[in-house]
C-alpha cells in the first residue's frame, strides 16, 4: 500500500461532514491526489445497502444485529475492493467518512460481541488499517440537539425527538469510540467537537499535516 489512508469518525451531530469538507478542500488546495468517500454507501451497490440499512422499512421489520453487521461488512468489502484499495495502490490519499471504528462502536453498542467483529473484520480488512483516524468527540446530548436544530426542530420537539433509550445508546457509542482511541493512541486522534468549526479544523489539520509531510506529500 503506497498511499495515505485517513478516516474520520464521531457520534451523530459531531460536525463530521463539515470538517470532512474543510479538510478535503485544504488537501485539494495543495494539489494532492485525493479520493473522498464514505461508509456505508461509497459505491453504487453500497448506496443500495446504505438505504437498506438506514431507511426504515415500510413493513416495520428491523435488521437483527448479526444481519446488520454483515450488511455493513458487505458494504465495506465492496468499497475496499472497488474504491479504497485501488486508490491506495495508486499512491493516492484516501479520506473516508466512517470506517471500521464505526462498526466497533455502533454494532458493539448494539450488543455484537467483539469476537464476531474480530473474525469478520479480519476477513474483510485483511490487516488494512488507517494511518490516521480523526475522532470528533462530543457529548451525544449536544450532538443530538445539533441534529434536531439542523432538522428544523425547536423547543419541546427538539428535546423529545430523541428518547432516553436513543441517548443511552449514543452514550455507549461514544464510550466505545473513546475506548478504541485509548487502545490505539498512535492511530486515533481525539479532537473535541465542542470548539468552533475553525478551531476544530485547525486541530484536525495539526494531526493531518505531519502525516502528509512524513509520507513525502508537500505540505507547508
Ligand atoms: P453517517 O450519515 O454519519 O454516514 O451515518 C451512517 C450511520 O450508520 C450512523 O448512524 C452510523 C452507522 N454506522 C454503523 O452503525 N456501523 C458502521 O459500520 C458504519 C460505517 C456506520
Amino acid at each position: 500500500m503506497a498511499g495515505v489512508f485517513i478516516t474520520i469518525e464521531g457520534v451523530e451531530g459531531s460536525g463530521k461532514s463539515t470538517q470532512l469538507a474543510r479538510l478535503s478542500a485544504r488537501i485539494q488546495r495543495l494539489g494532492l491526489p485525493l479520493v473522498v468517500s464514505k461508509e456505508p454507501g461509497g459505491t453504487a451497490l453500497g448506496k443500495e445497502l446504505r438505504r437498506l440499512l438506514l431507511e426504515p422499512h415500510p413493513s416495520g421489520e428491523v435488521w437483527c444485529p448479526d444481519a446488520e453487521l454483515l450488511l455493513f461488512y458487505a458494504d465495506r468489502a465492496q468499497h475496499l475492493h472497488a474504491v479504497v484499495r485501488p486508490a491506495l495502490d495508486e499512491g493516492k490519499l484516501v479520506l473516508l467518512d466512517r470506517f471500521e471504528d464505526s462498526t466497533r462502536a455502533y454494532q458493539g453498542a448494539s450488543g455484537v460481541p467483539d469476537g464476531a467483529m474480530d473474525r469478520i473484520g479480519d476477513l474483510v480488512l485483511r490487516r488494512l488499517k488507517p494511518h490516521l483516524t480523526l475522532l470528533l468527540d462530543l457529548d451525544p446530548e449536544e450532538g443530538m440537539a445539533r441534529v434536531a436544530a439542523r432538522n428544523g426542530a425547536h423547543g419541546a420537539f427538539a428535546e423529545t425527538r430523541f428518547d432516553q433509550a436513543a441517548l443511552e445508546f449514543h452514550r455507549r457509542v461514544r464510550a466505545r469510540f473513546l475506548a478504541l482511541a485509548q487502545a490505539e493512541p498512535n492511530r486515533i486522534a481525539v479532537v473535541s467537537a465542542r470548539e468552533s468549526p475553525d478551531q476544530v479544523e485547525a486541530a484536525l489539520w495539526s494531526r493531518v499535516s505531519p502525516l502528509l509531510r512524513s509520507a513525502g506529500l508537500g505540505v507547508d
